[in-house]
């Protein structure tokens, strides 16, 4: 028996407004068919003034705590993965605290982009292993609509990107090797890639000041992307990790009943399912309504896994995420 970390309960949360790729049309050059080709999307959800991430965040976290039958009291501490902190500091995940009134348990933003909350559960594992707490609440939570350029210039970016939050309940349990928890984590990180898909501004990195308009005229604010070359490392990296985490658990492909893939583009995914010669039925997808929500893609599909009726005790959950930074992870769950 040793101690091992069990994900308990499961919520997500999107805005309600549903924006379309023919919305898109009436803002910028492109088309319904052109996203749907290159990446599978039909829609995504933006926030309407007044919603904000915490916002989000609550509602997730508040479904994954009624699922997993405790309370806000019962956590020892909170990690948010984001890439769009509500303020540049704290964060969000300070704003989501006040929220659901978690007394003085500490929380955090973690920052590894799409991979932040394959990362994040990596951190939680480590804490309840090492004995330091025994139940987290983990969270990705993104609002990237207030921060697309919304102009044709933007084009290859805005149609991608969507709003949402997942939240997880991780609790500590003893247990031997069929028992539910987290089987395996892998997580890597490449820097010298970072300037592919980054933001420039505002950033500490600008002398004398974080933005200045002459960035702002650049549009250097925006998002950018070299879309070809974050394609080819994601469909090399996944694949690659997936494996390496499987073998570290011990577990053969085969016997993975879901894989869950971040939600960059489902050509990407296409491409790896095929590479890995995985069955599609094994590998559900939502970015077709909700576009590519970074950090909460995978915690958003695991909820809908969940509640879908598409999770038993026992079964095997291969999660696997790759993203700015270059950063990639995997993470094999009994569930
Ligand atoms: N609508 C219409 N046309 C668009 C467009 C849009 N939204 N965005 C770009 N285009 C145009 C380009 O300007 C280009 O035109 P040109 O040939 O006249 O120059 C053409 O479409 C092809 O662009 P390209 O970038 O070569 O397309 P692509 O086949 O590589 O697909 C992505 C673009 C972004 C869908 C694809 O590269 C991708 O998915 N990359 C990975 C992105 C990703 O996963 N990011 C997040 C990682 S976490």
């Amino acid at each position: 028996m040793t101690l091992r970390s069990v994900i308990v309960g499961t919520g997500m949360s999107v805005p309600d407004r549903v924006v379309t790729n023919r919305d898109l049309e009436a803002r910028m050059d492109t088309s319904d068919e052109w996203i749907q080709q290159r990446s599978g999307i039909r829609e995504r959800r933006h926030i309407a003034e007044g919603e904000t991430p915490s916002g989000l965040a609550e509602v997730a976290a508040r479904r994954a705590l009624e699922a997993a039958g405790c309370g806000v009291e019962d956590l020892d501490g909170i990690v948010l993965a984001t890439l769009s902190p509500e303020a540049d500091f704290p964060g969000t995940s300070f704003f989501l605290h006040e929220r659901l009134g978690a007394d003085t348990i500490p929380c955090f933003d973690l920052r590894a982009q799409c991979s932040g909350f394959l990362y994040s559960l990596s951190v939680a594992d480590g804490m309840i292993r090492s004995g330091q707490m025994r139940r987290l609440l983990v969270l990705g939570c993104e609002v990237h609509s207030t921060g697309l350029d919304m102009s044709t210039e933007g084009r290859d970016v805005a149609v991608l990107f969507g709003d949402g939050a997942g939240a997880v309940v991780v609790e500590g349990a003893e247990g031997g090797a069929d028992d539910a928890g987290i089987l395996a984590v892998r997580i890597h990180a490449e820097g010298r890639h970072a300037r592919r898909l980054w933001i420039e501004a505002p950033g500490s990195g600008h002398y004398p000041v974080r933005v200045t308009p002459e960035i702002l005229a650049e549009g250097r604010h925006w998002p950018h992307m070299e879309g070809r070359y974050v394609f080819k490392h994601a469909v090399t990296r996944m694949p690659e990790v997936l494996g390496e985490t499987l073998d570290t658990a011990g577990i053969k492909a085969d016997d993975v009943d879901l894989f869950l893939f971040h939600q960059a583009n489902l050509r990407i995914n296409e491409a790896v399912i095929q590479a890995l010669g995985i069955p599609h039925v094994k590998c559900p997808s939502n970015i077709q309504r909700y576009g590519n929500c970074s950090a909460a893609s995978i915690p958003m599909l695991l909820d809908e896994a969940q509640r879908g009726g598409h999770l038993e005790p026992g079964n095997i959950v291969a999660m696997t995420a790759f993203g700015s930074g270059f950063t990639w992870g995997s993470v094999v769950v009994r569930w």
